[in-house]
């Protein structure tokens, strides 16, 4: 199996759909997979250039919008992570990973798939310490300060990443692991870059728990990019034989090392479709109470709590995730636009607002998994701010996010397709099972769930839930309570004392 890697795509798909051609040509070879590795820039359309962290200058539509829009096709399988410049309210729509466009498959904040057999784990972002801890609570449209820690990586999906077992042949980050550059020719790269010596003589270029997955699962390749120059490294086992080869590649650009061809043996019984990992599936659904919509601190569970610390699953478990997919793996072909491609020929500048967008390949992937969408969370906790502002209670009620909404006369006047939420959640949602085994109080006429810790309310997930429950949707310490029932489709002035209830 041949597979291209590129470094930092910056949205210039045209040209890199063109080099792997030509040098398919070159030497007659078929490239199977073209992986990228951040910075891949999938701008929809002028709103979406909007919630890209770079200066003005370089907001460019480039070209990715053509193969949204249908106007071309990806002529390879492309894999890609996020980087720090990306149209990160598209990406949000996909935390679990999904297809930005046909044949462009995203692997989310964090995932693991397969293709021909060959184990592909990525971890999207850049490490900047201070919003490691934070839940995933930014959404669009972004502040100056969310557009940026949107892409920061988060203890949840480096928590995940390491309950995997056996091997990983490909492992994709967009910022170095920390202290690679021992591991290479230092002195050659500090010549071509020599502002990095204060940075590396500080052990402060990378990202320290890339470099601490990466020491967890010696995978066999770990491809970076983020740096914009070609370096490559061997990190051998501490007390152990196996070895990683480490190589970052540069940015799209003429003359630049931006691809490197790699030929890895697989199976060829193999389908080359993109396959779900299933102990990947299995993490993300045991460690679905972790996940966090919250800006304060949020800690992973650790061997000295009362509870499960360690989520690497047994072959029962597996065996079950396998069974809520009828024992089909590959990753379904569910593309759908959400917004709007960008028109070449408009000329106004659009200036709409970026919304918080769910999107049906996530909404299918957390039904068939049991597991929660942030974005659906997200949308929750901003509707009891707003209720608990206006002094109201919201109770609405929870039909299908409708995945069948004819996208092609959908499109509203803002951009925002029909399937934006709008305060509906998926029917199902209060009969999944629990991942948190939480007892259900029922001591009030309304048979209600309440969960009376605040760290457990949003943290431990909806998907708790079985009947009705009272959300706590601060983020500022205080408890507030919105009652959310099934059912019920009008808003209600209540007593007010409930707003001023501290438990
Ligand atoms: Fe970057």
């Amino acid at each position: 199996m041949r597979i291209a890697v590129e470094g930092c795509a910056h949205g210039e798909l045209d040209i890199i759909y063109e080099t792997i051609q030509e040098m398919e040509k070159a030497d007659g070879k078929k490239i199977d997979l073209l992986i990228c590795c951040g910075d891949f820039q999938s701008t929809r359309n002028l709103s979406d250039l909007n919630c890209m962290a770079v200066p003005d200058k370089y907001k460019d539509m480039c070209t990715f919008y053509k193969y949204y829009s249908g106007e071309k096709v990806a002529p390879v399988l492309t894999v890609f992570i996020g980087g720090n410049h990306e149209a990160s309210n598209y990406l949000q729509e996909l935390p679990y990973g999904g297809w930005v466009a046909p044949n462009i498959y995203y692997l989310g904040y964090a995932g693991v798939i397969t293709v021909g057999g060959i184990r592909i784990a990525g971890l999207s972002g850049i490490y900047k310490g201070q919003h490691l801890m934070q839940g995933h609570y930014e959404k669009p449209p972004y502040t100056e300060n969310t557009i940026r820690s949107v892409y920061h990586i988060r203890n949840l999906e480096i928590f995940r990443l390491k309950q995997l077992t056996g091997n990983i042949d490909i492992f994709l980050s967009h910022d170095w692991p920390a202290g690679i550059t021992k591991y290479g020719n230092e002195n050659m790269l500090l010549k071509g870059k020599p502002f990095f010596k204060n940075d590396i003589e500080n052990n402060m270029l990378g990202s320290p728990p890339s470099m601490e997955l990466l020491e967890y699962h010696y995978p066999s390749y770990w491809f970076s990019a983020h740096l914009h120059c070609k370096f490559a490294a061997l990190v051998p086992e501490k007390e152990g034989t196996r070895v990683t080869k480490f190589l970052a590649l540069d940015k799209c650009l003429p003359k630049r090392k931006f691809l490197q061809i790699l030929e890895l043996e697989h199976d060829p019984k193999l389908s080359l479709k993109p396959q779900y990992d299933l102990e990947w599936l299995t993490i993300l659904h045991l460690t679905n109470h972790l996940l966090s919509v919250k800006s304060g601190i949020h800690y992973m569970p650790g061997q000295y709590g009362n509870s499960r610390w360690i989520f690497t699953p047994t072959a029962e478990e597996k065996a079950n995730i396998l069974k809520r997919f009828n024992h089909e793996l590959e990753v379904p072909l569910n593309f759908m636009q959400t917004m709007k491609p960008y028109n070449p020929d408009a000329s106004a500048f659009s200036n709409d607002s970026p919304k918080l967008v769910i999107n049906n390949q996530t909404t299918q992937f957390c039904n068939t998994l049991g597991i929660d969408d942030p974005s659906v969370l997200l949308q929750i906790m901003s509707n009891a701010k707003e209720c608990k502002s206006n002094g109201l209670l919201i109770e609405s009620s929870y039909k299908q996010i409708s995945a069948s909404n004819d996208i092609s006369n959908s499109f509203e006047e803002d951009n925002v397709l029909n399937s934006t939420f709008d305060g509906s959640l998926p029917n199902d949602i209060f009969n999944r099972t629990s991942p948190l085994n939480l007892s259900p109080k029922s001591n009030s006429e309304e048979q209600d769930l309440e969960i009376n810790s605040s760290k457990e309310a949003l943290d431990g997930s909806i998907n708790s839930l079985t009947s009705a429950v009272n959300f706590d949707c601060t983020d500022d310490g205080n408890k507030h309570f919105i009652q959310i029932e099934p059912n019920c489709k009008k808003f209600k002035r209540r007593n007010y004392s409930i707003y001023s209830n501290t438990l």
